[in-house]
């Protein structure tokens, strides 16, 4: 980490240079403004006036043509007149000769307009052809209210509203619009805290949309959404209806003082064909009741009385003459004024359940050939991710220990709820429980006596309870206001027999993208991965989370910094950690100091490798994203508080800095030692310092390794630059290979150096060795988590030894260990995207090891387009000792391809790509055909430099 910000200091000024790279080709797709994908975003709003606009070229389904770039690129943008006095606007770049296809900012003279619609095209020249690519289709969207919070407390003042009498969570009020002029725009700003679902005219208005609000710390940040509604206001009466949860805004939550009671604050601005506007607000005339939803929360479930439900409550004309409807009481904003709080636009996608929360750029099998056949990726435990179906999951058994009891098995650890069709008498009480593994008595055995394993969840009971109406035609239900982790799914008390077609649970999550697959011939693997992924989704819900289920689900910084190189490999989440960057600036001190855990931080100052979150992710949005200003928007806070750890060291010096927790939760029974203290750079000279103090400190002079020589010490001595001098590293690292030797081949790693350790391995000329601990199977390993006697992990442990600890702190479905994921993208597959150049480098296990990964496949999609790469070793059997390897490129990028020596000294003795050989150890050019193929001469490492397209390359070794 240490090196990543010296690097952030240099690359802040060298990204401004060196442009990023170019190509080209059909009409562009994948738009993007200020990072939205236009293609899945409904409703795009954007909070800047001077966007930023991102393309990808398209792609010929000619595999011959290579080296596309853009050459130039024109935008248009206009403003969408809504009234007859609205003055328009246009915008047109003019065609600009430019490479850049990404981040490419709005130049016009005058910024854009809040609370305006706009639509845009663009057209892009490449190297294809003397013509333009034709115009993408005009995409709309339209900008926010620039400056919310000061519009809201000065101009507009709607009030927030609720009780402090009742539990008040339906919420309406009926309102009359004109018809003297057609509607023309009707936009609702709306912020209903810890939860809201808002309805219009009898309809949820999005109702895939779920648990809005993202979560803050409330008192200095509050979102507001918005909502598009002019189609759906109509002249004459409308209603709207809001229904609040507690959220994170109740004081049940672990270690949050109570707000109070939720509460609403609601503007909607409608505008006529003539110019003419009217607002309806948040305010005393509202009435409100506790409706069906007796009680919820996030960690404990709902209870939910159907008797209570009244149909229409949010269509006009509703008249209720069963329950008691009270004026609203005007409540505080939550937002302190002390604290210069601000009413913010949530900005980012929303947490949402089933089909539409998950979109995809990659699958598993995809265009690209043979290379792995479903058969190889069949054995993998848990739903499958990427063929669509991994968004509603449905049970894959289900068995009823006891009278009255059913208990479903999604066959996947999940985040989400069920839901459930249910039939019988009015008044009638079913209960759901929900658990991530079944009781003990299965380990000891055999025989499962009925139970689910709650323990763990701690605190949490994720419990609902729902009393049916007495439909004769039946009723369906599912939770508003809470989520759960789980993989088992009890019901008690259903009044009729239920089958697994009567639940489904959708799955939850923010918004995201799944941008990168991995899958290859080795099951562990494949599986860990599978792991990882859904460990990774269940662990983004509005804030980066450390699991899903217990009395917890707070975003530890630890837990979002190891895990956010992975996570970005996986899924695109630059918006959702760029809003957790902004979550960990409102909580940073004067000091510099930032908490252990956000929102609502606790434990000031955070331990360094909690506290490096700011930093890390920082640095990997940028990497992932060669978005610099990314770096720009965050320097100073990254500066304070690496400031803040200067100082704390000049107080006390590296070995008592701060407080530590050390290596977190290493397999038992070893005890953890040092800190990893390394987040401590800004300035070179500092780093040069600590990188000595470290030494001097921690290295025995008479063992020649660190501290008492387990392997977490020797990790982080060796993974961190200049600490070890070269004249001990050989040593240092003979005593880590050893101890992993000693522990038969295991690793007694926690979080933290276990991130470190794989790729400290696979770069250091041990790559063998790292592909043998992780598919090792026995304890502690990843492989363990689903090869035990006990349970089938499909997520990702908190603890190596799990089935033999108690409940304390024993969660099945942590992502910490996921980082992981992001060693097999950038060291099983090689790929690296450096914001100039992709480089493809997979590391080759030797010929010894081949078996333990013959054949890879790994896409990633980029800003640009799909990185592909697929290899099978000794693929032609007529030669042995050569690899076959398929490498895509997208347009306007450029790629070296590494080849490693498929065995030690072994040589390259010829380089095909196609049915051409472009290389040969017997001739002496290195120019053929347009590739630039380098040797180097004391590894034998090959290199070929391409551009965009597709390629079959093969090399032979001798
Ligand atoms: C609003 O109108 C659109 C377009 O007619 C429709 O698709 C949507 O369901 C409506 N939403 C509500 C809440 O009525
Ligand atoms: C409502 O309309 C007024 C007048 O055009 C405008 O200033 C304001 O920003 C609008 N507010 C919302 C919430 O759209
Ligand atoms: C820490 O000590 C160094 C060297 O004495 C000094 O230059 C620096 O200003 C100090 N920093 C802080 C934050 O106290
Ligand atoms: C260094 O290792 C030796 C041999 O195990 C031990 O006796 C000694 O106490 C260690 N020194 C320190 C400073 O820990």
């Amino acid at each position: 980490m240490t090196m990543r910000w010296l690097m952030c200091y240099s690359v802040l000024f060298i990204v401004i240079l060196c442009c990023v790279v170019h190509a080209q080709r059909l009409s562009p797709f994948d738009v993007r403004i200020d990072h939205y994908k236009t293609e899945t975003t409904r409703d795009l709003i954007i909070n800047t006036p001077r966007p930023r606009f991102s393309w990808k070229l398209p792609i010929s389904n000619d595999p011959t043509q290579r080296n596309i770039q853009q050459i130039a690129y024109q935008l248009q943008l206009e403003s969408i007149k809504i009234s007859e006095t609205d003055s328009s606007f246009k915008w047109d770049s003019e065609r600009i000769a430019s490479t850049q296809s990404v981040h490419v900012p709005y130049t016009g003279e005058h910024d854009l307009l809040p609370g305006t619609n706009y639509r845009f095209r663009l057209r892009i020249w490449t190297t294809m052809s003397k013509d333009p690519i034709q115009w993408t289709s005009w995409i709309q969207f339209r900008t926010a209210i620039f400056n919310l919070h000061e519009y809201l407390t000065t101009n507009a003042n709607p009030l927030w509203i609720g009780s402090t009498q009742i539990n008040m969570n339906e919420l309406r009020k009926e309102f009359s619009v004109p018809n003297t002029s057609p509607v023309r725009s009707a936009i609702v700003y709306i912020s209903g805290i810890g939860y809201y679902q808002l309805y219009i005219n009898g309809y949820n208005v999005d109702p895939s949309r779920k648990l809005d609000p993202g979560w803050t710390t409330f008192e200095i940040r509050t979102f507001l959404t918005s909502f598009d509604l002019t189609s759906n206001i109509t002249a004459g009466m409308n209603a709207v209806g809001v229904k609040l949860g507690n959220g994170w805004y109740s004081g049940e939550q672990l270690g949050v003082p109570s707000y109070g009671p939720p509460r609403l604050l609601f503007i909607l601005n409608i505008t006529f064909q003539n110019g003419e506007q009217m607002q309806v607000l948040s305010d005393q005339t509202w009435t409100g009741r506790q409706g069906s939803i007796l009680r919820d929360s996030v960690y404990n479930g709902e209870s939910y009385d159907a008797r209570n439900d009244r149909e229409g409550w949010t269509r006009p004309g509703f008249n209720d003459s069963l329950s008691a409807w009270i004026m609203v009481e005007s409540l505080p904003s939550p937002v302190s004024d002390a604290l210069n709080g601000q009413l913010v636009l949530q900005d980012m996608p929303p947490i949402r359940a089933g089909v539409d929360a998950l979109h995809f750029e990659t699958s598993v099998f995809n265009q690209n050939k043979e290379y792995l056949k479903a058969s190889d990726l069949s054995g993998i435990k848990g739903a499958s991710f990427t063929d669509g179906r991994s968004s509603v999951l449905k049970p894959i058994s289900v068995s009823q220990p006891t009278v009255g009891i059913h208990t479903f098995d999604l066959g996947q650890n999940m985040v989400g709820w069920c839901r459930v069709k249910l039939r019988g008498l009015r008044g009638v009480g079913v209960y759901f429980r929900h658990a991530e593994i079944l009781s003990q008595p299965l380990h000891s055995t055999g025989q499962w006596t009925g139970g689910i394993y709650t323990e763990n969840l701690r605190g949490a009971t994720q419990f609902d309870s729902y009393m049916l109406r007495g439909d004769p035609n039946g009723e369906i239900y599912e939770p508003t206001f809470t989520v759960h982790g789980f993989r088992y799914f009890q019901v008690s008390g259903a009044p009729n027999p239920l089958t697994v077609d009567d639940v489904e649970c959708p799955v939850v999550h923010s918004e995201t993208t799944l941008k990168g697959n991995f899958s290859s011939s080795n099951a562990i693997i494949n599986q860990i991965q599978h792991n990882i992924q859904w460990g990774q989704l269940g662990n983004i819900m509005s804030v980066p989370t450390d699991c899903p289920q217990r009395d917890e689900r707070r975003g530890w910084m630890g837990d979002a910094a190891l895990s956010v190189n992975e996570a970005l490999y996986n899924f695109d989440l630059i918006k959702f950690y760029l809003n957790f960057l902004n979550l960990i600036c409102d909580v940073q001190q004067s000091n510099g100091a930032i908490p252990d855990v956000v929102p609502n931080g606790g434990g000031y100052p955070s331990d360094p490798n909690w506290g490096t979150a700011l930093s890390t992710i920082t640095w990997q949005l940028y990497r992932h994203y060669g978005d610099s200003q990314i770096l720009s928007n965050y320097y100073d806070h990254v500066r304070a508080y690496v400031e803040n750890i200067r100082s704390g060291y000049n107080n006390t010096g590296l070995v008592n800095l701060a407080y530590q927790f050390g290596d977190w939760v290493p397999p038992p029974p070893n005890p953890m030692i040092l800190g990893k203290t390394s987040d401590t750079q800004a300035y070179s000279a500092f780093y040069q310092q600590l990188a000595e103090e470290f030494h001097r400190v921690f290295f025995n002079t008479t063992t020649n390794f660190y501290a008492d020589g387990m392997q977490a010490a020797q990790v982080l001595a060796l993974a961190l630059p200049n600490v070890v001098p070269e004249t001990a590293r050989a040593s240092v690292f003979t005593r880590l290979l050893s101890d992993i030797t000693d522990k038969g081949n295991h690793v007694s790693t926690g979080i933290v150096s276990t991130a470190q350790l794989y790729p400290l391995l696979s770069d250091n000329g041990h790559h063998d060795l790292a592909l043998q601990l992780i598919t090792t199977t026995t304890y502690p390993s990843y492989g363990y988590m689903f090869m035990n006697p006990y349970e089938n992990a499909t997520t990702i442990w908190e603890l190596w030894d799990a089935p033999s600890e108690g409940p304390g702190m024993n969660s099945r479905n942590h992502i910490m260990y996921g980082s992981i994921g992001a060693w097999f993208y950038s060291h099983l597959a090689g790929i690296d995207i450096s914001p100039s150049m992709i480089t493809i480098r997979p590391r080759m296990a030797s010929e010894g090891k081949k078996h333990l990964l013959a054949k890879l496949n790994c896409q990633l999609s980029t800003l640009y387009g799909l990185v592909q790469i697929s290899y099978t070793r000794d693929e032609r059997d007529t030669v042995a000792n050569s690899i076959l390897m398929h490498i895509t490129i997208p347009p306007n990028t450029q790629a070296r391809v590494v080849f490693e020596p498929l065995f030690p000294n072994s040589h390259c003795q010829t380089l095909i790509e196609g049915d051409k050989v472009i290389w040969s150890a017997n001739a002496t050019t290195t120019h053929v055909q347009n590739f630039v193929v380098q040797r180097e001469a004391i590894t034998g490492i090959m290199t070929v430099h391409i551009g965009s397209g597709q390629y079959e390359f093969q090399a032979l070794w001798q």
